[in-house]
């Protein structure tokens, strides 16, 4: 059986997730970048995953700085997750173009205001696999607070309803 990337796509589309911005502090800049690629891995210790493209630059930024953020959407920020999913983003109009606005935690890495949660990581290993790299970090700090979250199904963003049933 030969399997395209687009019947791939398709099935991975059906598996709803939330989305994040990754923030790393860059000499005093903010760089993110939008990601649902992103899982927790093991309690004892606290350890997470997140894959990252190759030709993504956060990919070159994540091995250089080894400290990351991960910023769970709230679902009125698409507009932010839109900004950050683009390559071509200047990364400074984050705050004039869609709102974007960070304070920095004590070790200096970006959070974003309004996030439904904020993971502090240090990065302990990766893996190669395939076009992407798994990224595995160990949590040091959380923040988290009331709201509902922004969603990706099948290609597009979506909300939670008031009910799950
Ligand atoms: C909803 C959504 C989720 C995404 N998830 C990932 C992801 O988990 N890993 C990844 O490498 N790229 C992901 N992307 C694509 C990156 O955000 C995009 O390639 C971005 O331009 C990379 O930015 P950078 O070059 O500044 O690192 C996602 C895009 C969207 C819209």
């Amino acid at each position: 059986m030969s399997l395209s990337q687009i019947e791939f796509r398709r099935a991975m589309g059906q598996f709803a997730t939330g989305v994040t911005i990754l923030t790393v502090d860059l000499e005093g800049a903010v760089h993110g970048m939008t990601a649902n690629a992103f899982a927790s891995v093991s309690l004892d210790p606290l350890l997470v995953l997140v894959c990252v493209d190759h030709s993504a630059r956060t990919h070159a930024h994540l091995h250089a700085k080894k400290r990351f953020g991960i910023n769970v959407l709230c679902e009125n920020q698409r507009a932010i997750s839109e900004y950050y999913a683009q390559a071509v983003s200047a990364n400074d109009e984050a705050e004039t173009r869609v709102g974007a606005r960070f304070e920095r935690t004590r070790h200096g890495t970006p959070i974003l205001h309004g996030a439904l949660a904020y993971l502090e990581c240090r990065l302990v290993s990766t893996q190669e696999a395939g076009d992407h790299t798994i990224f595995i970090a160990e949590v040091e700090d959380v923040v988290v607070r009331d709201g509902k979250p922004l969603l990706f199904f099948r290609g597009d963003y979506r909300s939670i309803g008031d009910s799950a049933f």
